[in-house]
């Protein structure tokens, strides 16, 4: 690969102190603006007995409040919004399964930043000015489709705004339009492999070369899955629309050691998810993000619920992010044992004989949470090669991460398929039951 230092960005090139002293000045700048325009940011921190120009240093910011999920929801849609409406270019917004849905803001500055980041994503993933990059994140209130298409336009490159669904379409598209770069959840990649297959193209002759893929966690053995059928290099964007969208975080394809977290416009924290105390680098707890440059909706310590650890930066100075394990909303607690649906995909992915579909299906038997894993056989795959994948599976579930599960080995192209974000979860359990 060409020497990547040429291509970088004035932020990417900052030093390691440089660095920091642009992020204290930022953070001060933002908690400022935060605390002047926005009441809800002026109460929490009156509340909390601090003032913006308490932050002297970058760990001082651990004594500010945090901000949540429940905060957006009340101060729903404009509450949190530090600039009139009419500075607001455009809104975005997540639908939220329960309750109230999140509406986000940004100004033109906000707008132009977020396509800086993703620009800057797309080229640390593999991407080029010039390349072709099909889109197949959902265009629409969703920040995957509209943010990754701007990214790639900045970043001077052919957009082909696809968004989600009409897989058989994609499939077409991909093979005349030839692009280099995907830009999709991994869930739906999947989808688009089995479409490639039932036209009878092989995934592997096609024009893409990456594949920067993200909005929901996905493993290591999901990413050599992907990268040996399709060929391609396939590299994690991470980012919640709370934050920007997607873009704020990107693992380098000359790397792909973790996400790197561009911190100069997105502050990390990880805390512990209980106590909310910060945790030094390298332990896992739950990402915190403050933002540093947003001028409409900007955040303060914002839980994500995302669970992860930082790392120092290698092919960037920024910090990386680990892999994201899950989100603590998704873990299942079964007989005392904590079980994230990542730690299923492992094992799913590495077991002969079955596809990489995937569902979990979490029932009640008597007084006790049970869970069944359902998987999709290869199609190839002969009764009794089903039959140990099964036992593979119960075997490995209880070794790996030590509790009992059920498991289905169902038909092939059984299992719904993700046009977005897959859903892995299906909660079968009474509604009251506590
Ligand atoms: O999913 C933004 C995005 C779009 C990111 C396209 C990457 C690509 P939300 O809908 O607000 O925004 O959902 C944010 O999705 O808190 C994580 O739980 C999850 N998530 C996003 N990226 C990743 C990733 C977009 N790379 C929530 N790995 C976040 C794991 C991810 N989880």
């Amino acid at each position: 690969m060409a020497d990547v230092t040429d291509l970088l960005d004035a932020g990417e090139r900052l030093g390691a102190e440089e660095l920091r002293a642009l992020q204290l000045e930022r953070l001060r700048t933002s908690l400022r603006h935060a605390y002047e325009n926005v009441p809800f940011y002026r109460e929490s921190f009156d509340k909390a007995g601090v003032r913006p120009e308490d932050c002297r240093t970058l760990a001082d910011l651990a004594h500010f409040p945090f901000t949540t999920k429940a905060d957006l929801r009340e101060n729903y849609p404009y509450g949190l919004f530090a600039v009139p409406r009419e500075k607001i270019r455009r809104l975005h917004a997540s639908s939220g399964t329960t309750g109230r849905p999140t509406v986000v803001g940004y100004t033109d500055n906000d707008l132009s930043m977020w396509a800086d980041m993703v620009a800057r994503s797309i080229r640390a993933a593999g991407g080029r000015p010039g390349d072709v990059v099909h889109v197949a994140y959902g265009y629409g209130l969703f920040t995957g489709g509209l943010g990754a298409h701007y990214g790639a336009e900045r970043l001077g490159c052919t957009v082909v705004p696809a968004s989600g669904g009409m897989t058989a379409r994609q499939v077409q598209l991909i093979q005349d339009l030839e692009p280099s770069v995907i830009m999709v959840t991994p869930s739906y990649m999947l989808t688009l492999l089995d479409e490639f297959e039932r036209q009878g193209v092989d995934p592997r002759t096609t024009s893409l070369r990456v594949g920067v893929f993200g909005a929901e966690p996905w493993t290591e053995q999901m990413r050599r899955e992907i990268e040996e059928r399709f060929a391609i290099d396939a590299v994690d964007i991470y980012g919640l629309s709370e934050v920007i969208g997607p873009g704020v975080a990107q693992e380098c394809a000359e790397t792909k050691d973790g996400l790197h977290v561009w911190e100069d416009h997105f502050y990390p924290e990880v805390v512990d998810p209980i106590t909310g105390e910060v945790l030094p680098e390298g332990e896992r707890g739950e990402l915190v993000f403050t933002s540093l440059t947003k001028e409409a909706m900007p955040i303060v310590r914002y839980r994500t619920r995302d669970l992860t650890r930082l790392l120092p930066g290698t092919a960037r100075v920024f910090r990386r992010m680990e892999k994201i394990t899950g989100r603590s909303d998704d873990m299942v607690i079964l007989r005392g044992v904590n079980l994230f649906p990542t730690q299923i995909e492992e094992i799913v992915l590495r077991t002969p004989g079955v596809a990489p579909h995937f569902q979990l299906r979490l029932t009640r038997e008597g007084r006790m949470d049970a869970l069944t894993v359902r998987a999709e056989a290869r199609p190839d795959a002969p009764p009794e090669v089903r039959e140990a994948a099964a036992r593979a599976i119960v075997a490995a579930v209880k070794d790996g991460i030590g509790v009992s599960v059920g498991v289905e080995i169902v038909e092939p192209e059984s299992l719904e398929r993700s046009v977005g974000k897959i859903r892995r979860i299906v909660d079968l359990r009474p509604r009251d039951a506590g």
